[in-house]
């Protein structure tokens, strides 16, 4: 192609592209509150990319689209750090928080000051330098003084900012914080990793670690990471009075701060904001093993100073372990929806931070092996990452005298065929596929999954139900079910029959990504279904498509493009598709990707209240949720719109008082009409 200058009008739309592409990726990342639909962010950034692509010497290094990963590097560079990165005091008790406290205000005599009060994200130290408002480095903690270079992996994280926002930054500046795995990010990926016969992380942090100092960038930008900043290295400017404020510039500049921080008057509330936390940890999307007190006054820091390796003015309040022991009674033996076999140890109950555990799954024989664990012993039990707990080890002293060795059945415990390694031999796996009851059980739970055809009010002791009086063989027998089938199953009322046959037509409005991975395909998670359906646009070609095909598409290898030409060839999937058409399944017409689909009512807040006549409350919570929006028990502020029934109360007229939008019944069943929605009304069920 002939090199044709850019004109100032190019350069004036790749700059505003830029802006654009950088406040939606901090209102979306950062702020967590979306400005942008994610069609039209996909567009301006194609745009974009296709300037760039015209006229490469117009890329910047601080472009949203060079965040892509880089290809693998041999090692990481050791860098030292200008600051060197300290580390905390911990406090493990109120009367240690105390002592912290007292050593201060020795030091400081009688003046009045606050405390930061933030949680302890357990994930891995980072220090990012920007220079004239760039990201140039990014170090990992390492001893402290000498860090390793990882800037081509954090670049692909996406609330890192590569460029500050704003303009009134300083010259240097160098921000501190932690990359951390979210909880959810840490069970896609354990998933992923053990369907791939590989060693699953620990811990998230181990995670967070493992994903960072990836050689290659590319598989670093999968995983998911997050980064949350705390504080600051060098810098040239200004610095405000307290580091609450400070926290408050940064987010301006475009870093994610924790939004559970907050500034506190007396030691006493840092311990009731510890207290506080320690009951909210679990239900955080992410990991934290504590929460960090600071001085927030600068001027006092400066005065207190520094220790040998932590400062006078901060302190880490730690939870306990959460960890038990207990008598590992047996093993049993598990058939997971592509066939893998999990074992899963049997425990006398016991409590771990306010649960009762009861079951433990051992993942794998080489797990066990590592783990040197048999029938018999004491094992302590430790919850990692999620509420998911983990088996960690076992008390050689309290070993009783009959411990029995875990072996794997060479048979599969549901359907009796004879079990196979993986060529990797890390998994053990039943080769009969849908012919065993138990993988086809999990396959059509999966099918009916929240990400997959979200189909609600259909359990597993329902499904169950179905395939013992069979009822249904496949997932697509789901679209063929009439209401006197239904009936048939125990604890099937008209109300709940009603509301489940709503909510299988309504999965037929899916999209084709959400298809694709619904299917269950081994080794199809959502990314690769989405790659699939942008590349194919519909079923029909994806269906076609040949190995050589498939394994040139970004992020699809070998394994998961025969796989995907496996399952299409089956003659079984090939009949369960025909029967998904002929029933009008939505997502198998769409011709081109409805990769980001958004409902007409994305990002709202519905709310419910008084009774409906002519649908269910369930079913309308589906409707309104399968146009994006999310239904709420309690008007407040954020409620967009009310949906009136009879009888309605205290919500009606909260609602009157915030000014939300009001529909009553006609005008909910028009509203959903309009939106293309067919309802189902009681009465012609
Ligand atoms: S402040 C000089 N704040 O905990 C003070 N650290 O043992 C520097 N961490 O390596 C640390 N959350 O990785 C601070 N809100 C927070 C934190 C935090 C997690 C980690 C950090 C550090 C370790 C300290």
């Amino acid at each position: 192609m002939e090199y044709v200058a850019p004109t100032q009008a190019i350069k004036d739309e790749i700059d505003q592209l830029k802006r654009n592409l950088h406040e939606a990726n901090y209102a979306y990342h950062v702020l967590d509150n979306p400005i942008l639909l994610d069609s039209d962010y996909d567009q301006q950034f194609k745009r974009l990319h296709r300037l760039e692509t015209q006229y490469p010497d117009l890329i910047a290094p601080d472009s949203p689209t060079q965040r892509v990963g880089a290809a693998p590097s041999s090692t990481f560079r050791s860098v030292s750090h200008e600051l060197p990165m300290l580390s905390l005091d911990n406090a493990f008790s109120p009367e240690e928080l105390i002592h912290f406290h007292r050593r201060i205000k020795s030091r400081i005599m009688d003046l009045d000051f606050t405390y930061v009060c933030e949680p302890k994200l357990d994930g891995v130290a980072i220090s990012l330098l920007y220079e004239s408002g760039v990201l140039v480095q990014g170090l990992t903690r390492g001893d402290g003084y000498h860090g390793e270079d990882v800037t081509a992996n954090i670049r692909t994280i996406p609330s890192i900012p590569l460029r500050l926002r704003g303009l009134d930054f300083p010259d240097r500046l160098e921000v501190r914080g932690e990359i951390y795995m979210p909880k959810s990010s840490f069970n896609e990926m354990n998933q992923l990793l053990e369907a791939q016969g590989k060693k699953r992380f620990a811990n998230p942090r181990n995670a967070a670690a493992g994903s960072l100092r990836q050689l290659d960038a590319r598989i670093t930008e999968a995983r998911g990471l997050q980064m949350c900043c705390y504080s600051l290295g060098i810098m040239t400017h200004d610095m405000p009075e307290t580091h609450y404020e400070m926290l408050l510039q940064l987010n301006q500049w475009g870093f994610r701060i924790n939004a559970l921080t907050c500034v506190v008057d007396h030691i006493q509330d840092c311990e009731a904001y510890y207290e506080d936390l320690s009951i909210r940890r679990d239900n955080l999307p992410y990991e934290i093993d504590g929460v960090v007190f600071k001085v927030n006054e600068f001027k006092l820091q400066e005065q207190l100073g520094f220790l040998v390796r932590s400062p006078r003015w901060a302190v880490a309040r730690k939870f306990p372990a959460q960890e038990a022991s207990t008598l590992l009674k047996g093993v049993e033996f598990q058939v997971g929806r592509t066939g893998t076999i999990t074992p899963v140890g049997r425990l006398e109950p016991v409590m771990l931070a306010g649960v009762v555990i009861r079951n433990v799954n051992l993942h794998n024989m080489q797990e066990i092996e590592r783990l040197s664990i048999s029938i018999g012993d004491t094992v302590i039990v430790k919850r990692a990452g999620d509420v998911i707990p983990q088996v960690v080890g076992r008390i050689a002293s309290q070993t009783t005298i009959d411990r029995q060795p875990i072996t794997m059945p060479s048979t599969c415990p549901v359907c009796d065929s004879l079990l196979e390694s993986t060529p990797d031999m890390v998994s053990i796996k039943c080769p009969s596929g849908l012919y065993c009851k138990a993988q086809k059980l999990e396959a059509i739970k999966h099918f009916v999954s929240k990400k997959a055809m979200n189909i609600k009010g259909l359990g597993e002791q329902l499904i169950k139900q179905l395939l013992e009086k069979s009822l249904i063989d496949s997932m697509a027998d789901l679209y063929q079910l009439t209401k006197e089938d239904w009936l048939l199953c125990d604890r099937m009322g008209e109300l709940s029959v009603n509301n489940v046959m709503a909510a299988i037509a309504l999965s037929k409005k899916t999209t084709l990504p959400q298809f694709i991975y619904a299917l269950g395909i081994h080794e199809v998670g959502e990314a690769t279904a989405r790659i699939l359906a942008d590349h194919f646009g519909g079923l029909d070609r994806l269906m076609q498509a040949d190995v050589s095909v498939l394994q040139a598409l970004p992020g699809i290898g070998l394994t998961v493009a025969e796989h995907i030409v496996a399952f299409f060839s089956k003659p079984e999937n090939q009949t369960m598709i025909a029967l998904f058409q002929s029933k009008g399944v939505y997502g198998l017409k769409h011709q081109q990707t409805p990769s980001n689909q958004v409902g007409a009512l994305t990002g709202e807040i519905w709310v419910l209240t008084g009774k409906l006549s002519s649908i269910t409350r369930e079913q309308a919570t589906v409707y309104i949720e399968s146009l994006g929006a999310q239904v709420s028990h309690l008007v407040s502020k954020k409620t967009n719109t009310l949906v009136v029934g009879e009888n309605s109360g205290s919500k009606l007229k909260k609602a009157l008082a915030l000014d939300v939008q009001i529909l009553n019944e006609a005008q909910f069943l028009s509203f959903l009409e309009q939106s293309l929605i067919v309802v189902e009304t009681k009465n012609e069920q």
